[in-house]
């Protein structure tokens, strides 16, 4: 296997949003929301900000409480929505129980929808307009171009837990040419023995060991966007990779793969969205 890591990837994308912001009047921003005290939250949060540090990125960071009401949450995005120094907002999820998270991340403005999990958005994508790809399929796809290798009318198979990301994942692939199906992470589970044929796969489930070497058929593509722990606290994806090694094709493993490339191409859509609001200078 050769293995596709996201850190060249993603230094190629933070050199491009250095250029671009270093271009730009205004400083871009990103406000980020985390409720509650989810370890991994707080991980992934902190690395964000030391990226967005290190691109030039101004970083608004809302850090609430777990008691914290679904009302006072809107009303922070609310102010969020009309703060013109404001780019992007994310809401980091999961978000804790009782909290309506499509009502949180409906109440954002779209046009500051930085993952591009906004209603509004989806369907936008899924209706043709690319630039709206949510942040994570776009990282997959990153991935998957950094292998080199030609896509245009080549299969794929999405191994998905939710028929919505599946959706937009296919969406994504086809804007590159790939012939995609997608398959539900259960029907792998049960119907053993199953070969995953098609030249590419992306996983995205968060179930380790769900895709093995006899899975898959010899040259395949494969993108592994799932992330857990296994037995021994590891970071793991959703590929056995481990018993991979010998096989041949492509693999972009986890830890080493998505991850760097997802803050990567989050930052990036922050710069997008600051240069698409980008106000005259005023002279006084
Ligand atoms: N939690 C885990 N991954 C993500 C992500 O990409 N965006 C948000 N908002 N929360 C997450």
């Amino acid at each position: 296997m050769q293995l596709l890591y996201g850190k060249p990837v993603a230094d190629r994308i933070h050199a491009d949003i250095r250029e671009r912001v270093s271009r730009l009047t205004i400083q871009p921003k990103l406000a980020v929301i985390l409720v509650g005290n989810n370890p991994a939250s707080h991980l992934y949060v902190s690395l964000k900000e030391k990226e967005a540090a290190m691109d030039g990125i101004a970083f608004e960071k809302h850090i609430l409480i777990e008691s914290t009401s679904e009302d006072e949450i809107l009303s922070i995005i609310a102010r969020l929505n009309e703060d013109v120094s404001v780019h992007g907002i994310l809401v980091q999820l999961p978000l804790p129980d009782g909290l309506d998270t499509d009502r949180i991340i409906g109440a954002m403005d779209p046009n500051k929808d930085v993952d591009g999990f906004h209603a509004h958005n989806v369907a936008a994508f899924l209706a043709g307009d690319k630039t709206r790809i949510p942040v994570f399929p776009e990282a997959l796809m990153e991935l998957l171009l950094s292998s080199g290798q030609p896509l245009e009318g080549q299969s794929a198979i999405m191994v998905v837990n939710s028929e919505h990301f599946g959706r937009v994942l296919l969406q994504a692939g086809a804007n590159h040419g790939l012939l995609g199906r997608m398959i539900p992470s259960e029907r792998l589970l049960t119907e053993t023995g199953m070969i995953l044929d098609a030249r590419v796969v992306m996983s995205a489930c968060g179930m380790p060991n769900l895709i093995t070497g006899n899975s898959i058929l010899p040259n395949t593509i494969l993108i592994d966007g799932g992330i857990a722990k296994d037995e021994s606290g590891r970071t793991v994806g959703d590929v056995d990779a481990e018993n991979m090694a010998h096989q041949t094709g492509f693999l972009a493993p986890v830890p080493g793969g998505v991850g760097p490339v997802t803050i990567a191409c989050l930052l990036r859509k922050v710069v997008f969205l600051a240069e698409k609001k980008r106000t005259p200078e005023v002279s006084t």
